[in-house]
């Protein structure tokens, strides 16, 4: 029986270009680990959308003197072109903007209201009196209560990661008019996160599977005890509210976001025409579900995520949340560009290949502490390990069964020891890099991969078929054959990390249908097999000529 596996990624807000340290963080780990468990046979739902609403969208808005609509629209293409792009296969892309988002939305609202975890509460606000409006979240900046950084915004601390009350703000200041804001009260709608605590704590604390730090940070939150938080505000642009004498105010976009993950995979479902296919996968304690973050978003989904849907009942919990850290820019990059612009993905799909741009991104994805992004690293690597351990490894076996062999495979013939060893160490890889990927260790499962690749570049330089040749035809059948077979594996094995050159290889070493449909398993090339004319699956790059100004 095959798992069920959904695959959940933070909603990108539709306010700006998609950055690199997202792409890195979380939609390249999470479309790696879906194409992964669907080459070995899972069922993969992977959702995901754009979030749109907010005060980063409002204020974005404001700024441009536009309708948040116009600044949704704009960005979220942006968006799409850079998942087409860059590769990423998700089952369903949505936003927040739809009727079935909505709807979702408003139920999960009723329902945590009846369960008596949703109350009414009147507290002060901070209030812009020169804009005559309320100041919610991102409109407020001023010190943190908790580290001092001046300038924290009303909903978040950047410096030390708080969450935040804009009243607790030390000197708030508005970000409209900069004037000092006033307080007035105002009532909102409260999450009872203070009834759900101990629910919490008893679930969070048989997570043992869960990354280091995302346990430590989810379990000191939970130590220092929580506080009820305002799911509603004053604002107009957001999903109504539904109750009555609620017509001036708002739901918050973190309590409609991260529902998000429900309404998109109901919306899957519908389109593909089994509109009740979404229970398999939230109803069902069998399915599971991972969602991949940023480590900033870790409290919404080990905390306020599970909370509400504890609060809804019988809904899936999260079953990991593999969040990462930050990709950093290095100060000497960002002085040598005009306003850090390679660091926009599309910007850098402009000048590299989509698999380099992924290959890289995959050798420093910040699984565990926070990794630097050197546009002259991508380049290197690039060169020296892409191409000269796995790229010029296929090239130069391809080209000599072309030149000797007609680009037919030769038949392998007994093996002897260490072409056998070879192989047995292609088939081990299956267990290994499956289980690095399974485990959503991408670093772990590439470098596992590339060992493998440099075990046959070792064979291959041993073993001389280019000088066998010449004297001993079945010593070099045996190696190529032997080879081939070891990159066909490679081929599936970086699959998930770099699908666009495996998909042409697999096509180059004519091998029938997809990798997918082959799946995730050793799979020898039969001798006889007519390989189609060679192309280079990678190209060299030249420093100065990619380097841009
Ligand atoms: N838009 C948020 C951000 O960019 C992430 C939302 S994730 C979700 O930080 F869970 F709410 F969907
Ligand atoms: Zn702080």
């Amino acid at each position: 029986m095959p798992d069920r596996i959904l695959v959940c990624v933070a909603w990108p807000y539709a306010n700006y270009f998609l950055h690199v340290g997202q792409a890195a963080g979380a939609y390249l780990p999470a479309d790696i680990f879906a194409r992964y468990e669907r080459l070995s046979g899972n069922e993969v739902v992977m959702v995901s959308g754009s979030d749109c609403h907010g005060t980063p969208i409002t204020v974005t808005a404001d700024k441009e003197g536009v309708e948040p609509r116009v600044i949704v629209d704009r960005y979220h293409e942006k968006i799409l072109e850079v998942w087409d792009r860059l590769g990423i296969s998700f089952d369903c892309y949505t936003t927040t903007l739809t009727e079935n988002h909505y709807r979702t939305t408003q139920e999960v609202f009723l329902r945590l209201l009846q369960a008596g975890l949703l109350y009414r509460h009147t507290q002060d606000q901070l209030y812009d009196e020169q804009a005559d409006r309320f100041l919610p979240d991102r409109y407020v900046e001023g010190k943190c209560p908790h580290c001092g950084y001046e300038e924290a915004r009303g909903d978040q601390c950047d410096n030390c990661g708080s969450q935040l009350d804009a009243v607790d703000l030390i000197n708030p200041r508005s970000r409209i008019t900069g004037a000092t804001p006033i307080v007035r009260p105002s009532e909102h709608f409260f999450l009872k996160l203070t009834a759900l605590e101990s629910e919490l704590k008893e679930w969070v604390g048989k997570q043992a599977h869960w990354r280091r730090n995302v346990l430590n940070f989810t379990l000191g939150a939970l130590n220092e005890g929580l506080k009820d938080r305002a799911i509603t505000r004053d604002i107009s642009w957001g999903v109504p509210v539904p109750v009555e004498g609620y017509d001036s105010k708002r739901i918050y976009v973190w309590f409609d976001a991260v529902i998000g993950y429900l309404s998109a995979t109901r919306e899957w479902a519908q389109r593909a025409g089994k509109p009740d296919d979404w229970k398999r996968f939230w109803l069902d304690p069998a399915a599971k579900s991972y969602y991949f973050i940023g480590k900033d978003n870790i409290p919404f989904h080990t905390i306020i995520w599970p909370a509400m849907l504890l609060g809804y009942e019988s809904m899936n919990l999260p079953f990991d949340v593999p969040a990462n850290q930050y990709v950093n820019f290095s100060a000497g990059q960002k002085q040598s560009k005009s306003k850090g612009t390679g660091t926009w993905v599309l910007n850098l799909l402009d000048t590299y290949d989509a698999d380099v741009v992924r290959f890289y991104l995959t050798h420093i994805m910040p699984e565990t502490s926070d990794s630097e992004f050197r546009e002259e690293e991508l380049i290197r690597t690039n060169n020296d390990v892409l191409i000269a351990t796995w790229g010029n490894l296929a090239n130069r076996v391809i080209a000599m069964v072309h030149r000797n062999f007609g680009g037919v495979v030769p038949a392998a013939g007994e093996l002897a020891p260490e072409s056998a060893a070879l192989i047995a160490e292609a088939r081990q890889a299956f267990e290994t890099v499956g289980s690095e990927f399974h485990h959503c260790h991408f670093r772990g499962a590439l470098g596992e991969a590339l060992k493998l690749a440099q075990s046959a570049n070792r064979y291959l330089d041993e073993r001389a078929p280019w000088k066998a040749v010449k004297t001993d035809t079945a010593h070099a059948a045996e190696t190529l054959a032997t080879t081939l077979n070891v990159i066909n594996a490679l081929k599936t094995l970086l699959h998930p990390i770099i699908p666009f050159s495996t998909a042409r290889l697999h096509g180059d070493l004519s091998q029938p249908g997809t990798i997918l449909d082959a799946g995730w398993q050793y799979q020898p090339i039969a001798a006889g097999t007519v390989l189609q004319p060679q192309r280079a699956l990678y190209t060299k790059i030249e420093t100065e000529a990619a380097v841009r100004a």
